[in-house]
């Protein structure tokens, strides 16, 4: 009896096709998000798991699906899958690292860029018809911050946080890092996370969120930021102080902020920060670029294809249940 495989998703790619092969694959057609309630009823039976990182997989739905041997979520970040709970039950966990490296890593220098720029602010100017003889290319007109030769502290100098840094060179910025474990990468100075934040005219987020980085960066550590500065995340939304951060781009400490991801997704409209018009945001799109998906969704089916032909997965978030 071939094994059954739930994914939560059309995806797009060429392995996803080959994945069918190997199993019975049950596609969720719908456009939209599934709900916890369908997502338990859909896989109830089944071995494996094809996921985003929008399905919640948590000990709840563990229970409830005894049967299954293999979860693979379309995201390198897995916040919302309970690591703990998988790797106690021999669950395999995949994920997507590597692939997704610099399209996220553009994705925070577009943020960056426009953030500092002013670009949709600029953008909004135009089309609304304000852009008059009167104001035109006078010498302080949308006047914003300068990337070119700034400072720019990473956050987390993982995979992305280094093609930050690299793009960051081009730009002739001054490069500093904060990182839990020690790292050493060329034209780039590691501080602590408070010497980062003092020094910084630019700071890009690039940890995964988990208990030991959410609020990550709370109302203390948006204090220490350089005045004026401009904050970007292309990580997390949990990992930043909303609502502090919030406080700060309004009363006018911080000059700007680029945010991609939000403590809730999709983000509330009576969310401070879309008040703002010093914040550039957008909607979890930092991976979204048509070759990185594609190839996001290929890993995640090799993962899978790994797993129902008893090898090990290309790229595993829990190899221990390898067992070495
Ligand atoms: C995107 O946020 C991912 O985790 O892949
Ligand atoms: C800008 O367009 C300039 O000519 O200085």
């Amino acid at each position: 009896m071939p094994k059954k495989v739930l994914v939560t998703h059309q995806l797009p790619g060429e392995r996803i096709r080959e994945l069918s092969r190997y199993c019975e694959m049950n596609v969720w057609m719908d456009t939209g998000l599934l709900s916890a309630e369908a997502l338990r009823e859909e896989l109830a039976g089944c071995h494996g798991l094809l996921c985003l990182l929008t399905d919640r997989v948590d000990r709840e739905l563990l229970d409830a699906v005894p049967t299954l041997e293999f979860v693979s979520s379309m995201s390198v970040g897995v916040d919302h899958v309970d690591v703990d709970a998988l790797t106690a039950r021999g669950i395999a966990l995949g994920h997507t690292p590597g692939v997704l490296v610099d399209t996220t890593a553009d994705t925070a220098m577009a943020l960056m860029l426009a953030a500092a720029r002013r670009v949709v602010e600029a953008d909004h100017f135009v089309r609304m018809g304000n852009w008059t003889p009167q104001n035109a290319w006078a010498p302080d007109f949308f006047t914003g911050k300068d990337v070119s030769g700034a400072t720019l502290g990473i956050i987390g100098l993982g995979d992305i946080g280094q093609a930050v840094a690299r793009r960051a060179a081009g730009f002739g910025m001054e490069v500093l890092a904060w990182n839990r474990s020690p790292r050493e990468v060329a034209g780039v100075t590691m501080v602590t996370l408070e010497e980062l934040l003092a020094r910084s005219d630019f700071v890009s987020v690039h940890v995964a969120l988990n208990d030991g980085t959410r609020g990550l960066l709370d109302k203390k550590r948006i204090a220490l930021m350089k005045a004026d500065s401009v904050l970007v995340n292309t990580a997390r939304g949990g990992i930043v102080d909303e609502a502090a951060l919030a406080a700060a781009l309004s009363s006018g400490r911080l000059a700007a902020a680029g945010i991609d991801v939000f403590e809730r997704e999709p983000v509330a409209m009576d969310n401070p920060l879309l008040a703002l018009p010093n914040v550039v945001v957008a909607p979890h799109i930092g991976s979204a670029s048509i070759r990185t998906r594609a190839r996001m969704a290929d890993v995640a089916a090799d993962n899978a294809i790994a797993a129902l032909t008893g090898e090990r997965m290309p790229c595993c978030f829990n190899p221990e249940v390898y067992g070495g």
